[in-house]
């Protein structure tokens, strides 16, 4: 892989500002950012008079806590447009995310917020060792999704050569990595894979591809994948994030230098880590729920926004920024298996580690009388011989048991039996009965 450490004369100030500048410019923003949410959102109002709070009670940082959450249900009962802190008219584009229950959450973007988002998408970019000139292909989905024009609008602000090809048609995406030769892909984890899969199908090495660097996020994903694209592609394997309540790809991403944990980028976001239970602020570094406050958007501002990501806060290294750990999972994804407590990526882990497996998983869940019980579908490589293949099963079995100390059936198909995602990769099947 190649050295691609931007250049320092190319970062902004900010990203290498002291933490006193930093904090100077975050305390400004974040009480422009609570006045305009009060004055122009009825619900803000509501909340912050029903907690006794004003804005004008945020003297410093920490005085942040004292203002009450905002939850994704807040943004449902707001559905459509309820939540935007400017006239329809200013918000000049709008993405949802479908979720699986009730009414889709609704984000409004201003011509400015669109400018900042394309801003930091392309600052991401370059973290990532992108550069201008250089060729992009967008992977992520376009449309509602905020991952296909989210990373389509940095690439284009840094100056690259875009090419939109949005998620699926997996065998035309190698036949435009062949012809176009891009420098830089942008996808999910689980389609940078499905991509790996579909080159080796067509009797093709991706390590002879032009890819420099991947850009990937939007789920979940190990270290263990991060080593099994950076060595089917020959090329950086580079952690992105974001939400499309808090804008969506780019609220934080690694540097290529380091591969540390994602720098968190602290001059249009605000982080906190609580605790999930009492809501508690914990320190930097401390595990906890990632709460984001937003410091410069206008249609839509988010204040103390629980994201149900799992993570902690670390010092910075390659920018003066804090960095977030990779997100383990998200709440809501957390298995309780017979009162034990798993997320699919603890799994995940397990699977990787076995070269006879692929990195194609998912987690069935179902109910065997009373209890809970988890099948865990994983393929094995198609050269593994049947012992081989009975092998793996068993020690996977073992390895989960060990390190999550949960119980599970492991279920090995064929190469190609687990279907392949196209975008988020669906880790958890759920066969119990709903109440
Ligand atoms: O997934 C935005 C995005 C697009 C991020 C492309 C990165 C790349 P949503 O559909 O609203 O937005 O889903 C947001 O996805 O709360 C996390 O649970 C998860 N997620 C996003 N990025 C990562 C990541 C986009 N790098 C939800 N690692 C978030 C782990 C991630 N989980």
């Amino acid at each position: 892989m190649q050295d691609l450490t931007p250049d320092r004369a190319s970062l902004e100030a900010i990203e290498i500002a002291s933490r006193d500048e930093i904090s100077a410019l975050q305390l400004k923003q974040i009480k422009w950012s609570l006045r305009h949410a009060y004055d122009n959102v009825l619900h803000y109002r509501e909340k912050f008079d029903a907690a006794g709070i004003a804005p004008g009670d945020l003297n410093e940082l920490s005085d942040l806590a004292n203002f009450p959450f905002m939850v994704k249900d807040d943004l449902r009962r707001n559905y459509p447009f309820a939540m935007f802190a400017v006239p329809r008219q200013q918000v000049i584009r709008i993405h949802a995310s479908s979720g699986t229950t009730g009414s889709p959450t609704v984000v409004g973007y201003s011509k400015n917020d669109i400018d900042n988002w394309a801003h930091l998408m392309a600052r991401s970019i370059r973290a990532a060792g992108g550069k201008p000139g250089e060729i992009v292909h967008v992977a992520y989905g376009y449309g509602l999704f905020t991952g296909g024009l989210g990373a389509h609008y940095g690439a284009e602000h840094l100056g690259c050569t875009v090419i939109p090809v949005s998620g699926g048609a997996t065998q035309r995406q190698v036949q435009l990595i062949e012809d176009f030769k891009p420098d830089i892909i942008m996808a999910t984890p689980s389609y940078a894979l499905t991509l790996a899969d579909e080159f080796e199908r067509l009797g093709l090495d991706a390590r002879n591809a032009a890819l420099k660097v991947g850009l990937h996020g939007a789920e979940p994903w190990s270290q263990g994948v991060r080593e099994e694209i950076e060595r089917r592609f020959d090329m950086h394997a580079i952690d992105l994030y974001g939400l499309s309540e808090v804008m969506g790809p780019g609220v934080s991403c690694e540097c290529v230098e380091t591969k540390d944990g994602l720098h968190f980028w602290e001059d249009h976001f605000y982080p906190e880590i609580i605790d999930p239970e009492s809501g508690a602020v914990l320190a930097d570094g401390e595990r906890g729920e990632l709460v984001i406050t937003s410091l410069t958007k206008e249609a839509q501002p988010i204040i103390r926004y629980r994201t149900r990501d799992l993570t902690r806060l670390l010092p910075g290294t390659a920018r003066s920024m804090r960095r977030m750990e990779k997100v383990t999972g998200r709440s809501d994804d957390m298995m309780i298996i017979r009162g034990v407590n798993v997320f699919p990526s603890q799994i995940e882990v397990e699977i990787l580690k076995d070269q006879r497996l692929t990195p194609h998983y998912f987690c069935e869940l179902a109910k065997q009388g009373q209890l809970d019980s988890l099948t865990v579908m994983v393929e094995a490589r198609p050269e593994i011989s049947r012992q081989d293949k009975d092998a793996a099963l068993e020690l996977l079995a073992q390895n989960i048991k060990t390190y999550t100390g949960v119980s599970v059936t492991v279920s090995v198909g064929e190469a190609g039996s687990v279907e392949r995602s196209m975008g988020k990769a669906q880790r958890i099947k759920d066969l119990r009965p709903k109440n």
